[in-house]
């Protein structure tokens, strides 16, 4: 434990810079002198005193051995990991990086629907076959849970040949599956499994919280830091343990997507808030629990808000969760959670994480005051009052998730493939070449290759109708689609 006081990178970097070295290399500002001066003011000299470059006192992100490895090594420790790579393009990269190292072209992985974009990009990058299975659907919230053991082993004796098991742990909403029945099932045939765990990073540090990737078993687990665990946006880690993935062939995907000017602010800061959730997180997390948990229940006591509790734990497609995630329905109220998101902005400057259809979500992390969750309440009990007489507008959450529509061609086949452009209303019966989504949370509605249904049409306009925020679609007002081209024979 005494070693997780040590911050390797960061205070090799702060000694560095206290050198006051003449630097002739890049980054061309030069420690702010080369920059916009405002822009230097405001960021400050200590910030760009440390925004470096891979020379080698610093050691290198694409072959760690000394400042980086030492601090990979420590938070691989704290982790539960057997090793910990870091990565400066969020989560999105990690998982990309987590998928190449696993799956080759026509390898078969098995997906919950509800997966971020960046699984898909790395399933058409990959060239990997998608075996979806359909996550269960909480139809009070409108949102989807986790996967069940049970799908997960009904899909691998119908798929014996799947080469790896992705799973959300926890899913955007703070719920967790059973991931460890899971990991069991999968390792009984030797198949690796992999997890997206960017809503994350704080749960290994806390017993209240679900289990980690790490802690269950898993081989893989992407994890951003950035988000839940108080590094700076866009730093995120790769965690792996056991033998069923190959270190080497990690370190060497990751290397070929990353970037050769890795910022070194981003490592950095992965370094200091390691050290935080390991020798502070389970204090730390302890208070933020017990914040979110009385924020919780006053939103509980406001007429029309329902805030979730532990009460959907029902299944084992959900068996834990993350009471920090205050994911509030305000259906009852007759408006979507993208007009309360807009109502909070503009009455009391309140930026919530997401909101969809019929909720909105706010995260609580150590970084919230007392005063902060107050306003928060207040606000609340205001909306309510300005908005319950509408409550007979109530919205029915019940039409939610479509049907997953038929895989006609592998995502990477329909990505490249010749295609043509039609009328979206049109276009029910034809194989869509793009993907469509909303975002966040990011849960596609088509990937490149499925085979275009009448009510995945309806419900994506229904989407756009409320104001979300559809997106993938070359057209951004949905009037056209991108479509496979049909081949007639003569
Ligand atoms: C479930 C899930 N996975 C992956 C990601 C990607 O993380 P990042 O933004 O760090 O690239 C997100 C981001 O919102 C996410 O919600």
């Amino acid at each position: 434990m005494e070693e997780q006081f040590g911050t390797p990178l960061f205070t090799a970097l702060i000694k560095h810079a206290k050198k006051e070295p003449v630097q002739f290399h890049i980054p061309g500002h030069k420690k702010g002198n080369g920059m916009d001066p405002e822009f230097k003011k405001f960021i400050g000299r200590n910030t760009l005193s440390i925004d470096l470059i891979n020379i080698s006192p610093l050691d290198s992100l694409h072959l760690p051995q000394g400042i980086i490895k030492e601090s990979q090594e420590l938070a691989a420790k704290a982790f539960g990991a057997d090793y910990t790579f870091f990565s400066v393009q969020g989560t999105s990269g990690a998982i990309i990086a987590m998928i190449m190292s696993v799956c080759e072209p026509g390898d078969k992985i098995l997906v919950p629907r509800n997966v971020h974009k960046s699984i898909m990009s790395a399933i058409v990058f990959s060239g990997a076959i998608p075996i979806f299975i359909q996550p269960e659907v909480d139809s009070s919230f409108g949102i989807s849970h986790g996967i069940t053991p049970n799908s997960i082993d009904e899909a691998l004796v119908l798929h014996p040949d799947t080469k790896a098991v992705l799973v959300i742990n926890p899913t955007y909403y703070g719920v967790s599956g059973d991931l460890k029945k899971i990991v069991e099932i999968a390792h009984l045939r030797g198949i690796p499994v992999l997890v997206d765990e960017a809503h994350g990073a704080h749960i290994h540090f806390h017993q209240d919280l679900p289990l980690s990737a790490m802690a269950a078993g898993a081989d893989l687990a992407a994890t951003s830091v950035h988000k839940l665990g108080g590094s700076l946006t866009q730093s995120s880690i790769l965690n792996l343990r056991g033998n069923l993935v190959s270190p080497k062939r990690v370190q060497s995907v990751l290397s070929m997507l990353t970037t050769t000017s890795t910022s070194y602010l981003l490592l950095a800061s992965l370094d200091v808030a390691r050290k935080m959730l390991a020798t502070e997180g389970q204090t730390l997390l302890e208070e933020t629990i017990k914040k979110a948990e009385r924020t919780r229940a006053k939103i509980n006591e406001i007429e029309h808000l329902y805030c979730m509790g532990r009460e959907v734990l029902e299944s084992s497609a959900a068996i834990s969760m993350d009471p920090t995630k205050l994911l509030i329905s305000v259906k009852e109220l007759g408006i979507t959670g993208y007009e309360v998101e807009k109502w909070l902005r503009n009455r009391f400057k309140i930026e919530v994480e997401l909101s969809d259809l019929y909720n909105i979500l706010c995260i609580i992390t150590p970084g919230d005051s007392e005063k902060d969750l107050q306003i928060l309440v207040q606000a609340l009990t205001l909306l309510s009052q300005e908005f319950k007489n509408q409550a007979d507008r109530y919205i029915d959450s019940s039409v939610l998730l479509p049907e997953i529509p038929l895989l006609a061609l592998t995502p990477r086949d329909a990505f490249y493939a010749e295609i043509e452009v039609v009328d979206f209303e049109e276009s029910e019966g034809r194989i869509i070449a793009e993907f469509v989504m909303v975002y966040p949370p990011g849960i596609p509605i088509f990937i490149p290759g499925e085979i275009i249904t009448k009510e995945n049409i309806v419900y994506t306009q229904k989407n756009i109708g409320a104001g979300l925020p559809v997106q993938g679609a070359e057209d951004i007002e949905f009037k056209k689609i991108r479509v496979i081209k049909e081949q007639f024979d003569n």
